[in-house]
């Protein structure tokens, strides 16, 4: 693990690199509460960010070098792309081969229909770890040890809501996420 975090301040500098700790604590803990592989959330997190590098062209070079098919979103919000390449970086250079962890690093940003606990542990942790201070996330710190998948809707519903403020692109795999969830509790509502 010394190894793992040395190798990612190296990566991508120690301001991130310590908020990729702070996810990476919040996502075993999440993880212990929710009786889910404390081990494999500890990498997730401390690796979710591990391609997040603030150059544009270098970010699309490195895409497409590992062959990534970059939708016409995540050219756009080229932010986005650090997930998806993210989940191959931590392959290649941290040496990852676990797909679950792949998967919730893969889709930490967005989400996607359907998430495994680990993705909804990682998207999560990184929404309420301890530094973030936006209004509303005390709620998300609640109700993410409380109904996991109530906490991501609200969270998803605040970024789609913010994306709409600002004109901006909503990926197709958070709309996805969050309907799936959404439709979840409808149908369990209905008692069927
Ligand atoms: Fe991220
Ligand atoms: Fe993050």
């Amino acid at each position: 693990m010394d190894n793992l975090l040395e190798l990612l301040v190296e990566r991508i500098g120690e301001k991130r690199a310590e908020h990729s700790i702070r996810v990476m604590d919040t996502a075993v803990k999440l993880a212990s509460h929710y009786s889910s592989d404390i081990n494999k959330a500890r990498i997730a997190g401390a690796l979710h960010d591990c391609a997040k590098y603030r150059d544009k062209s270098y970010l699309l070079k490195r895409a497409s070098d590992f062959g990534i098919i970059l939708d016409k979103t995540m050219i756009i919000n080229y932010q986005l792309i650090h997930g998806p390449l993210g989940a191959k970086v931590a392959e290649d250079e941290f040496g990852i081969e676990d797909e679950e962890i792949l998967d919730a690093i893969r889709y930490h940003t967005t989400g996607r229909e359907n998430m495994s606990l680990l993705d909804k542990i990682v998207y999560m942790a990184d929404y309420i770890e301890p530094s973030r201070n936006f209004s509303g996330v005390e709620l998300a710190r609640q109700l993410a040890f409380k109904d996991l998948d109530e906490s991501l809707i609200y969270a998803m519903n605040n970024t789609i809501l913010d994306l709409i403020k600002t004109n901006k692109l909503i990926h197709l795999d958070t709309i996805k996420a969050r309907n799936y969830l959404v439709s979840k509790k409808l149908y369990s509502s209905l008692n069927l």
